[in-house]
């Protein structure tokens, strides 16, 4: 018999890269596996996107649990109509009310790319550049320096997303700076669907938010009005709900937007890891529980997708093919004063962390 205490063994994350297509420049694209007992997560260096997501079910079955292609011309081919599949979406995700905003007394306008509102910083955004990816022992770090005045915004910011695999989770860490004033929203896009990519609708799966108010929104999708209580409404989701089951409410913010398409105001505080959503597939078993530092949740029930895409598994994705969960700032901050600030100064660092894991329910 040994002296020496026994310790349960530490599931060990292996890191590979490969090729992932060819960029429009003639460049590979990369793609790092990262793979563990229980997850093995894809990562692109294009728009440092989720690829897959490949966990078990409660019978021990894998499956890919995040949408998306089977090479980087997919992502590329999507041009204006972008679904942003797994990306990370920056400078300033979600909207800016005109593209327009300012910050000491100057006025920034950002080229507008929906309904004459910027979308996650606008046409040519984190989405679309292509990242200096490196291996690391449990995962891949992403960095990228987006130039004073790109796409409209004032200095020079550089940003680390880091992904590593902690037993069943994927950890998503981001780190900024800038040379100068600047507002930073960055956040990661992947649409989920726990019953499987390309297995229909996500409508029977159950949501839960921690949340007592959310923002309501105007036919441009930014928020008007401010904070309002889920109370009594489709919006309620502290009690475990069947995401499809209010959907077609005859209710105004969710005939505005097709669906949901919102964001939820996180109980707890800003800057601490705090469960935010977590959603289960009845037919599978399996759990997503997610936690941010984020304020909030943007919940899209992904109401635009509309068959024009066909995804790794062959099959097109329809309206619901996927729900992002989307932890970030609310939208429009920088004209909203009231809502939690995304400023970024010279000599600040910005740090935030969102957690996707991932366990199975009998
Ligand atoms: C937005 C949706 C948009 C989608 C993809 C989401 O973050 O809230 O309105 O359609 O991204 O473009």
């Amino acid at each position: 018999m040994t002296t020496l205490g026994t310790h349960a063994a530490v599931a060990a994350t292996t890191v590979t890269k490969a090729g992932f297509g060819k960029l429009p420049d003639g460049t590979t694209a990369e793609i790092y596996t990262l793979k563990n007992a229980d997850i093995e997560v894809g990562i692109t260096n294009y728009g440092a996107r989720v690829v897959t997501i490949k966990t078990k079910d409660r019978d021990g079955k894998v499956g890919d649990v995040a949408l998306g292609y089977n090479s980087v011309e997919g992502y590329v081919v999507e041009g204006t109509a972008k679904t942003y599949f797994g990306a990370i979406v920056g400078r300033y995700g979600n909207r800016i009310r005109g593209g327009k905003f300012t910050i000491d007394g100057h006025e920034y306008q950002i080229p507008p790319n929906n309904n004459g509102n910027a979308l996650h910083g606008g046409p040519h955004g984190f989405d679309d550049l292509v990242w200096t990816g490196k291996e690391l022992p449990n995962g891949a770090e992403m960095s990228l320096v987006s130039k004073d005045g790109d796409m409209g915004f004032p200095g020079t910011l550089t940003l680390h997303v880091l992904y590593t695999l902690v037993g069943d989770s994927l950890h998503i860490n981001y780190k900024a700076t800038t040379d100068k004033t600047t507002v930073v929203n960055v956040t990661n896009h992947t649409y989920f669907n726990l019953a499987g990519d390309g297995s229909g609708p996500i409508l029977p799966e159950v949501m839960q938010i921690n949340a007592d108010q959310y923002t309501p929104i105007d036919a441009g999708l930014i928020p008007v009005g401010g904070a309002q209580p889920v109370k009594g409404t489709p919006f309620d989701f502290n009690t475990p709900t069947v995401i499809g089951a209010r959907i077609n409410d005859a209710n105004e913010q969710l005939k505005l937007a097709g669906g949901y398409d919102h964001n939820w105001i996180l109980r707890g505080k800003a800057g601490e890891l705090k469960v935010a959503a977590k959603v289960v597939d009845p037919k599978t078993g399996r759990v997503l529980t997610i936690s941010t530092t984020e304020p909030g949740v943007q919940f899209y029930s992904g109401n635009f997708v509309d068959g024009s895409y066909t995804g790794k598994t062959g099959t097109k994705y329809e309206k619901y093919a996927g729900f992002c969960l989307e932890t970030q700032h609310y939208p429009d901050s920088p004209n909203q004063p009231e809502f939690p600030s995304t400023l970024l100064k010279p000599g600040e660092t910005l740090h935030s962390t969102t957690v996707f894991a991932f366990s199975v329910q009998k």
